[in-house]
């Protein structure tokens, strides 16, 4: 056997064998309690928005896209998932406590206006998952209104602070 033979023999076992490492995809069962369904008026809007743009990452419905097969880039797109969904998962919502549901909230509207999300390397494969103007007004105006519905039945410490300092400049 020839020298450039025997090279495309290795590299095509190695492209064979790596089909068996990495991270696994999962998508482990949605409890339909602990969404954030569950906790917040969601308008069909904004969970439109969400599906088509941020559930991939955010949620356990994820749709893995045929490219997540395929090692190595499935150990890129597991690992984007995983990490997305470490951050913020609308599928685990109710875990949080009320100051971290508003922290999530109050990035998501930051995360979208800047552009930071989606993550642009998804947007090149998703193209329909990109956010006009119209649906990142949308979210952001979500956000607002959900944000004050938390702290109005839970107050955060955040505000009992903002509170003692209105105090000190009143009087
Ligand atoms: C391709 C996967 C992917 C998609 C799609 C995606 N995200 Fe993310 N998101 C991530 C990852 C990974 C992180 C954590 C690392 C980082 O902040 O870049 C993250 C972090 C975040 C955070 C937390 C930022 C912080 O500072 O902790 C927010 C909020 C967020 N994403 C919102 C969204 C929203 C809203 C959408 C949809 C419009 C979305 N993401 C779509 C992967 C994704």
């Amino acid at each position: 056997m020839d020298k450039r033979k025997l090279i495309v023999l290795v590299l095509v076992l190695i492209a064979v064998v790596i089909q068996f490492f990495g991270p696994a995809r999962t998508n482990p069962p949605i409890d339909d309690s602990k969404t954030i369904m569950a906790d917040l008026q969601v308008p069909v809007e904004v969970m439109q928005i969400l599906e088509r743009s941020c559930f991939d990452c955010h949620s356990y419905a994820t749709k893995w896209p045929w490219y997540s097969y395929i090692a190595p880039v499935s150990w890129l797109v597991v690992n984007d998932v995983n990490e997305g969904r470490r951050h913020l998962n609308f599928s685990a919502w109710t875990d949080y406590e009320t100051k971290k549901k508003v922290k999530a909230l109050d990035e998501l509207c930051e995360e979208v206006e800047e552009g930071g999300m989606p993550l642009k390397p998804y947007l090149w494969m998703h193209s329909d998952a990109r956010l006009s103007e119209q649906d990142v007004q949308t979210l952001c105006d979500w956000t607002k209104s959900a944000i004050a519905t938390l702290r109005g039945t839970t107050p955060t410490n955040d505000e009992d602070e903002d509170e003692h300092e209105k105090d000190e400049y009143d009087y």
